[in-house]
């Protein structure tokens, strides 16, 4: 039987503090061995807690970023960068200007890709994975759709980082950030659920009774490309980090 572990906290906070304390784990482990750590990393509301007990542990108990990698799961296209929505923007502000991660150890698909070199585009950004060594450790969010980045219902659980066509459902949840639905993008560039997967640690976080039917489908249900988040059943070493809202339907 497929399986995949969960834990249920009493706030987002400490189960925050427990996953930072795991991935802090890992990197002073390979600052010790002279190794890089290689993150891949999640943006929207859900990573918030997890992202300020990292720069607690960095600026309060001098936790060092100077041997992270960090890869992004995804980018909208059509932003620049500095537009206040775009996922680089968004990392800068809640992550990495905060730690003493090296600027050229930070990768995010680009958002300004012209449509001609998107191939191209991905087909690097799975490279340069590749080449960091791979992904020791994957951070997820869960969408609505059961999306695990931007891998909307109908992703092939072999698919890799290529472009995709915003599910209504997810382009709806973004709207009150766009200030309106027609300024959310349409498309966007994101890591396949094989990129993911390929990640020798995963660890899904969600918080509140609005995640807590997709997260029963995804955990208790069956292994279909409709809900991406239901592939983690199958890799091995996933965990899923839950409030009690979030898991309140739990089996
Ligand atoms: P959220 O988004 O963290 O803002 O709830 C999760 C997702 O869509 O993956």
């Amino acid at each position: 039987m497929n399986s995949v572990s969960f834990r249920v906290f009493d706030s987002s906070d400490d189960a925050a503090r427990e996953l930072a304390a795991e991935v802090a784990e890992l990197i002073r482990s390979r600052a010790a061995e002279g190794r890089n750590a290689v993150l891949g990393l999640a943006t929207g509301n859900t990573p918030l807690p997890f992202y300020r007990e990292l720069i607690r542990l960095h600026q309060e108990e001098g936790l060092s970023f100077g041997n992270v990698i960090t890869f992004n799961l995804d980018e909208y296209l059509g932003l620049e960068r500095d537009h206040p929505e775009s996922y680089w923007t968004f990392m800068h502000r809640n992550l990495f200007d905060h730690l003493d991660i090296a600027p050229d150890n930070v990768n995010l698909p680009s958002g300004t890709v012209a449509d001609s070199e998107v191939a191209a585009h991905c087909a690097a950004y799975e490279d340069a994975i590749r080449e960091a060594g791979g992904l020791d450790f994957q951070l997820l969010g869960i969408g609505r759709t059961g999306h695990i980045g931007f891998n909307e219902p109908g992703s092939e659980k072999n698919s890799i980082t290529r472009r995709v066509h915003l599910d209504p459902v997810t382009r709806a949840d973004a709207a009150p950030a766009f200030g309106g639905l027609d300024n959310v993008p349409t498309y966007a560039i994101t890591m396949g659920c094989a990129t993911i997967l390929s990640a020798k640690r995963i660890a899904l976080l969600a918080w509140g009774d609005k995640k807590a039917s997709i997260v029963k489908a995804a955990i208790e249900g069956p292994i279909t490309d409709q809900i991406s988040a239901s592939f983690l059943q199958e890799h091995g070493n996933t965990t899923y980090f839950l409030d009690r809202g979030a898991a309140s339907l739990l089996a």
